[in-house]
């Protein structure tokens, strides 16, 4: 696929849709051991977080499971957000008294996360974790973010597919890949 500059994109799978859904099933015993007897609240964090959220949910059945969604937009150049976060959709239902996993697809610099989490905290849930597909450590700014499940670590490129996006194209690729410009 060529972009609006005449580059071709091109793209290597990083991670295949059976790596993916083998990692799922890890983290879904995980979630379930964790919040055996408990209900849970899975919030998916738009629009990247929905692949990912829609999957693992369909692998946690030893408890009841919850969904919610909130869509934010985080202000920043192209390559560092800055944290500062707009809400675009809030949670539907208060999450008071709730175990919260919040559902991202990747945490980068953190930045977003970092003012996120402040906005769960906040309503008072009963716990809260973070959830994150993919986590490129290298790259993390804001200290003060812990990742409690993580699919992947990865190196500081620029990942699409499986959610994620590059001008909202590839979410809808079933793998992860890199992806590459070339003349
Ligand atoms: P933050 O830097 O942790 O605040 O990440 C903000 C957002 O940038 C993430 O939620 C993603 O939507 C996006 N992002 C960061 N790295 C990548 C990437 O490699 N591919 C696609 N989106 C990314
Ligand atoms: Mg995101």
């Amino acid at each position: 696929m060529s972009n609006e500059n005449g580059k071709k994109e091109i793209i290597s799978v990083l991670y295949d849709a059976q790596a993916i859904d083998k990692r799922l099933d890890e983290i879904a015993k995980e979630i379930e051991n964790d919040y055996a007897g408990e209900k849970i609240t899975l919030v998916c964090i738009l629009r990247g977080g929905v692949v990912f959220m829609v999957d693992l949910a369909k692998k946690i059945q030893n408890i009841t499971v919850e969904f919610d969604f909130m869509d934010v937009s985080s202000y920043g150049n192209e390559t560092v957000s800055s944290g500062i976060v707009k809400v675009n959709k809030d949670l539907s239902q208060p999450i008071t008294g709730k175990n919260v996993i919040i559902v991202e697809d990747i945490i980068d610099t953190g930045n977003t996360m970092s003012h996120l989490k402040n906005h769960f905290v906040s309503q008072k849930p009963k716990s809260l974790k973070l959830c994150s597909l993919l986590d490129k450590a290298e790259r993390r700014i804001a200290k003060d973010v812990t990742i409690d499940y993580i699919g992947f670590s990865i190196p500081d490129e620029f990942v699409v597919g499986y959610g994620l996006d590059y001008a909202q194209k590839y979410r809808n690729l079933s793998y992860i890949g890199i992806l590459k410009f070339e003349e």
